[in-house]
């Protein structure tokens, strides 16, 4: 059983190793992908402290943020180690950080009930109007313009709404990810066609 000391540790070790991203991996995101999936798991009757403690520790070793230990997820092991989560728990926590990381644009089925609820949660933070802004943040760090209207540059933020975020909510893998992501999903496409509106003076 993984208890309320661990995930408070690893609250506090991702709020160290993210804070001051600005490419939304912030240990805000980390927070609320845990909150996602603790309910997810709940109503998919998955371990309820797998999930969080993965969902707390995905982005502590991403490629982008951590290119050094993304393969051997060296911070979360060494944070697993410290609070000695071992066993099945253990190897039940990494694949669901591998999964989040490395399938998040894939097709594959995730391996484990738990890694499905960790990647449905993660998803639902890249929807609905976190997602919107998270995805404006990120234009932002990396000086992206918002859009192409010609559709020719796809290095845009609104681009990155039609080549990914607009179908996150038909890839959820868990039943209760596709009921929370249908609310968000819709929300994230109301406000696609009400920007593209906008842009074309159309309103
Ligand atoms: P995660 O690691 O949480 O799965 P990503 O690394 O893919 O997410 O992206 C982090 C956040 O930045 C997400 O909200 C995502 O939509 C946004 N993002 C990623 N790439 C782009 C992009 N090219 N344009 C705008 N937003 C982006
Ligand atoms: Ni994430």
């Amino acid at each position: 059983m993984i208890d309320e000391g661990t995930i408070a540790a690893a609250a506090a070790y991702a709020r160290d190793l993210l804070a001051g991203d600005a490419s939304g991996h912030g240990a805000d995101h980390a927070l609320r992908v845990c909150r996602n999936a603790a309910a997810i798991a709940r109503s998919e009757g998955a371990d309820v402290g797998v999930c969080r403690l993965a969902a707390l520790l995905h982005d502590v070793d991403d490629h982008k943020l951590f290119p050094g230990t993304s393969a051997s997820l060296a911070h979360a092991v060494s944070f697993l180690d410290a609070q000695g989560v071992e066993g099945e728990e253990r190897h039940r926590v990494c694949q669901a950080i591998r999964e989040v990381s490395f399938f998040a644009n894939g097709i594959e089925p995730p391996s484990s009930l738990e890694a499905a609820c960790v990647r449905d949660a993660d998803r639902l933070d890249a929807i609905g109007a976190i997602g919107v802004g998270r995805a404006f943040a990120f234009g932002g760090a990396h000086g992206r313009a918002l859009w192409d209207e010609s559709g020719e540059c796809r290095d845009t933020t609104v681009a990155h709404f039609e080549d990914k975020l607009l179908l996150l909510a038909e890839g959820m893998s868990t039943q209760a990810g596709r009921l929370l992501a249908a609310e968000r999903g819709a929300y994230l496409k109301g406000f696609y066609e009400e920007f593209v509106a906008e842009w074309r003076g159309e309103r």
